[in-house]
């Protein structure tokens, strides 16, 4: 086991690259179980959760080959059509192999995902969707079976919530089904904007990209893909944070400002200063860095589906209110239990209370904090405390970092670069 150190008390400057977004290489690792043969794609974050889709797709019989960021995956011969509970545990994600193995093979057996530290997490949108399409699907023993008996059939399917990796299996199911399926109240997440586009290089009729509608002409055949990654916003997000905590200034390069429409209005309302170009935005506070006598305005959010605010970008802004100079509401609508990073950074010395869905957050300025031992809980709980521990006096050591490790490519080195004082340590 490791455990990450951070020396706080460093102000971060100068330049971190934003690597590929996680959350659109797995469904568009998913996606090239569609159309047999060799797909490439580029700019794939090498992360312990794309190792693992990875590693199922090879279960599946995908083989594959990186090459720095580029992926090829030759999907030709898949030997079955199970992902197992072992994998889908540890990465819910896998359920995104559902939609696209009904279309190539006719069926799939998916392990239910199971809970995870931040929330139920159901699939029911997922199942209602493919019945729709026309698909049976048995739970039993922990296992979806869908499986169908005549071709994949087009219809008008409306989500109760706006869910990513529903609209994601949906429409992977639905670029091969006969005639047309309307998806309607779809999440609008820029992940899925790249899928379109990876599906629609491939040959599928997809109309609405961006919207919250999306019109699918089924087609008979798809070809294998080439297609880019976009820049993970949530990466680049945490790093904008992890810069302000700090009282630095600095640029996060090769992202897209427009992926980040509600953070980076959130930031300037704190009082610091975003410069945008085509692919970077820079962070710093009014005059340069902070001092002393600096303050940060605290502000309230609210998480909502895309354009609102993001939910993965909750626990580092609250690590940033922490050192806020008034009171900010925090409001989380998306997972019932996205707290877990409070009780840790109450152990720093935040001034937090949590009533349900909402946590007051009682700015103590930005010496406020101090470090302390903390633990994990989940991929974007475990950044929040990295921030925390940067912005703390002394010393902090976060344990189970394997949560970091999801979703954040050569953190240490891209922190390090930043002049952070980080490194890791075995237990
Ligand atoms: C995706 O998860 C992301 N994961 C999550 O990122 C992200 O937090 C989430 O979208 C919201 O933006 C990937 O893309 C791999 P949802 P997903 O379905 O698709 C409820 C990270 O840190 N719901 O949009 O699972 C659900 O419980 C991860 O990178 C149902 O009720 O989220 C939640 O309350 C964490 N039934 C809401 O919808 C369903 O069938 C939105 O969830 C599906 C979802």
């Amino acid at each position: 086991m490791e455990k990450l150190i951070v020396e706080g008390g460093r102000q971060l400057s100068g330049e971190v690259r934003v690597s590929g977004a996680k959350n659109a290489a797995l469904p568009l690792i998913a996606a090239t179980l569609l159309a047999p043969g060799k797909h490439t794609l580029h700019n794939v974050p090498d992360l312990r959760d794309t190792r693992t889709f990875i590693k199922l797709m090879g279960e599946l019989g995908v083989t594959s080959e990186r090459k720095g960021d580029v992926v090829t995956l030759d999907s030709t011969h898949l030997v079955h059509a199970e992902a197992s509970y072992d994998l889908v545990k540890t990465m819910r994600a896998s359920v995104l192999v559902l939609g696209p193995l009904v279309a190539r093979l006719g069926r799939a057996k998916v392990s239910l995902p199971g809970g995870c530290a931040i929330g139920a997490r159901p699939i029911n949108f997922h199942i209602m969707g493919l019945e729709a399409l026309g698909v049976s699907c048995t739970l039993e023993n922990g296992y979806v079976d869908a499986e169908i008996s005549t071709p994949l059939q087009g219809n008008v399917i409306y989500f109760d919530i706006p869910s990513v990796t529903a609209t994601e299996n949906l429409l992977m199911a639905a670029v091969l089904a006969e005639g047309t399926t309307v998806l309607k109240n779809v999440a609008r997440e820029p992940e899925i904007g790249n899928l379109v586009d990876m599906l629609t290089g491939m040959g599928a009729k997809i109309q609405g990209k961006d919207s919250d509608r999306l019109t699918v002409k089924g087609v008979t055949s798809l070809r294998p893909a080439d297609c880019r990654i976009i820049p993970d916003r949530i990466e680049a997000g945490t790093y904008l944070i992890a810069i302000a905590a700090s009282g630095g200034r600095g640029t996060v390069t090769h992202c897209n400002p427009a992926h980040l429409p509600a953070l980076l209005e959130k930031l300037k309302a704190t009082g610091l200063i975003i410069d945008e170009t085509r692919d970077t935005i820079s962070v710093s506070w009014p005059g340069g860095t902070a001092n002393s006598s600096r303050k940060l305005q605290s502000v309230d959010i609210t998480t909502m589906p895309y354009p609102g605010y993001a939910t993965d970008l909750q626990a580092q802004f609250m690590a940033l209110m922490a050192i806020g100079s008034g009171v900010s509401l925090i409001n989380e609508t998306i997972f019932e239990n996205r707290f877990m990073h409070v009780a840790e950074l109450r152990r720093m010395g935040a001034d937090i209370r949590v009533d349900g869905s909402s946590a007051v957050v009682n700015g103590k300025g930005m010496r406020g904090l101090s470090g302390a031992p903390v633990m994990a809980t989940d991929l974007r709980a475990s950044s929040s405390l990295v921030i925390a521990g940067l912005a703390a006096s002394g010393r902090t050591e976060i344990t189970r970092i394997y949560h970091l490790e999801r979703g954040y490519e050569n953190l240490v080195e891209k922190l390090t670069g930043l002049g952070a004082r980080v490194w890791k340590e075995t237990m």
